[in-house]
């Protein structure tokens, strides 16, 4: 049992469903969630999800990246408004924004991402309709460690959703979407109560029951 929870900022760009799944299982203020949201930053004004935040009562600052002359300026405003929330861990929920070597470097192991694929597979964008090109028969997403390199570093969960026959990249994304929604609140909890460890650049998670066999096509 956690008594102390793990203070988060959450970091998004637009719609913010991510962020949603978040507070809807850890809860803006209940006190024996291992995880609280100390702040939602976005770098768009006027998103869906920062009114999610302000309807759970969390704060909430909009920092432009249109204002600022490079990246590194803006990142430094970035850290400044998470530092000042008090935060410990930076979580992106589809934060749209390439982050500085600095601010990467700044919060490192302590700075998350959730990709919608099953990494180190279809790193970038665009990857529900690529995936369907490719051909896979199982996709997903995953809950990493953010390293410099866009779409890599230690990778903490993954959920596999299968391939459906007559899938379009909107419905397979739907469904890896669910999935996320899923995903990220197990990867912050087991973040927040030290079962994830480091063993050089990869993450082991302790006392998980081993994972069943997923087949696509079904047996
Ligand atoms: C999510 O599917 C997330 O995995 C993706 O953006 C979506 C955000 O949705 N993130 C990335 O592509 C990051 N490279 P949401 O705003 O509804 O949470």
């Amino acid at each position: 049992m956690v008594t102390k929870p793990l203070k988060v900022a959450v970091l998004i760009s637009g719609r913010g469903s991510n962020l949603q799944a978040l507070i809807d299982h850890f809860g803006p203020v209940i006190t024996t969630s291992p995880v609280r949201i100390v702040t939602v930053i976005s770098n768009r004004p006027g998103v869906q999800g920062i009114e999610r935040a302000k309807k759970a009562g969390i704060p909430t600052a909009v920092i432009d990246h249109k204002a600022f002359p490079d990246r590194i300026a803006f990142d430094a405003s970035l850290d400044r408004a998470i530092r000042e929330a008090g935060a410990e861990l930076v979580v992106l929920a589809g934060f749209m924004r390439l982050l500085t070597e600095g601010f990467v470097a700044a919060w490192k192991n302590r700075l998350v991402n959730i990709h919608p694929a099953l990494l180190p597979s279809f790193r970038g964008t665009d990857t529900h309709r690529r995936a369907l090109k490719r051909g896979v028969k199982m996709h997903g997403a995953t809950v990493h460690f953010v390293r410099h390199e866009t779409d890599t570093g230690p990778i903490i969960a993954q959920a596999a959703v299968p391939v459906l026959m007559n899938d379009t990249p909107d419905t397979l994304g739907l469904r890896v979407l669910q999935a996320e929604h899923k995903l990220y609140p197990l990867a912050l909890r087991l973040i927040a109560e030290g079962r994830v460890t480091l063993d050089d650049e990869r993450a082991v998670v302790d006392g998980r029951a081993e994972p069943t066999v997923l087949f696509s096509p079904a047996l």
